[in-house]
């Protein structure tokens, strides 16, 4: 691995199946950052124990989310790919920026408080301390980058307080500042079958294409979004649903297919059953090498505990040399 490389740090929680939205939003940009930073990605099963999953299902969508992320072309000879549980020293590096963090500032962070307001009987001291673990998972590796949405941003802020407030009181230079990275204007917003809006698991599965999704799947969901009654005169504006799936349409279809079907727009001719065949067909052919690469993986348990054993061993270097100097800091002796 090439140590001059920036390095980057970013975890994916363990819930449910990865759809189209995750996969073109965020995953193929994973996929670049592999070639041109020294990347550490992780699987968040210590973050999604907050809500208290089963045993089974949390082994479950860990398995999934792994088989998940290499089959959309995450390369664990050009990153470090691990299971976060299986790095114990998360779990000291967070016991100890423990001692560091404080209530007030915790129960001040907007997603502590949108949790006590959405789970009130389930506040547990998990939840509160949920940004000191997410600095622990960061700064064990010196990252500067971390590609995240806009909603980890405040998180982020408390990595970089979190790794400052370390150096400062133990006189040490260990931390550097991790920022929320992305890339501009290539960010794309993948937009939902049913709503307005981006796709997105909160708005039901029918508003989403998963990876998983089989082709007659794909083909009922696409068949019944939302479209609007056509146009009524040349060179109308299609309703924002239309609209949607005509985005869709240029990120799986041949241009001269849009295309045609643009024109058709325009001249009135178009039947929307039509375009949604197309759409639905073009999807299936998009979607059908990954789906098969996440079976296959999936069913080979043997390859993904490898791949978890020598990404937890390759990401156990870095984070045991952070660990010592972070121990020598604060002081415990060398015997
Ligand atoms: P969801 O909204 O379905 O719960 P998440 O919030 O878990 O998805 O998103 C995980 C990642 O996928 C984030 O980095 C986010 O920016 C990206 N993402 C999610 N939905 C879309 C979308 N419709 N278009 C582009 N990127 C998306
Ligand atoms: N909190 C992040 C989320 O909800 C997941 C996460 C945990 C993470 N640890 C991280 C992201 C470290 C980036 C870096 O999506």
């Amino acid at each position: 691995m090439n140590s001059s490389k920036e390095i980057v740090v970013s975890g994916i929680r363990p819930t449910g199946n990865l759809h189209l939205g995750n996969y073109l939003g965020a995953v193929k940009n994973f996929v670049q950052m592999q070639h041109e930073y020294q990347c550490y990605f992780f699987i968040a099963d210590y973050h999604s124990l907050t809500t208290h999953p089963k045993p089974a299902d949390l082994q479950n969508s860990v398995k999934q989310v792994l088989a998940e992320y290499l089959a959309c072309g995450i390369n664990p000879d050009l990153c470090t790919l691990y299971v976060q549980s299986d790095l114990k020293e998360i779990t000291e590096l967070y016991m100890l920026l423990n001692m560091h963090a404080y209530k007030g500032e915790l129960e001040r962070v907007a997603s502590f408080k949108e949790k006590v307001r959405t789970q009130p009987d389930n506040v547990n001291a998990g939840l509160l301390t949920y940004p000191v673990l997410m600095a622990a998972d960061i700064i064990i590796h010196k990252a500067l980058k971390v590609p995240v949405g806009k909603d980890q941003e405040q998180h982020l802020e408390m990595a970089r307080t979190f790794g400052n407030r370390f150096n400062r009181i133990y006189g040490k230079d260990i931390f550097p500042e991790p920022f929320a990275f992305n890339y501009g204007n290539q960010l794309i917003k993948v937009p939902g079958l049913q709503s307005e809006g981006k796709m997105s698991k909160s708005d039901g599965d029918a508003n989403v294409i998963n990876l998983i999704d089989s082709p007659e799947i794909i083909r009922k969901k696409i068949a019944r979004a939302v479209t609007d009654a056509g146009p009524s005169e040349p060179n109308s504006t299609p309703a924002p649903s239309v609209q949607n799936l005509f985005h869709l349409m240029k990120m799986v279809s041949e241009p001269d297919t849009v295309q045609k079907f643009v024109q058709a727009h325009a001249d009135c001719s178009i039947r929307y059953g039509d375009m949604k065949k197309q759409l639905a067909e073009d999807m299936v052919n998009f979607l059908t090498p990954v789906r098969e690469k996440i079976a296959t993986l999936r069913a080979d348990e043997a390859y993904l505990a490898k791949i978890a054993r020598e990404g937890a061993e390759k990401a156990h270097v870095s984070a045991a040399a952070t660990m010592k100097e972070v121990r020598e800091a604060i002081g415990f002796p060398k015997f």
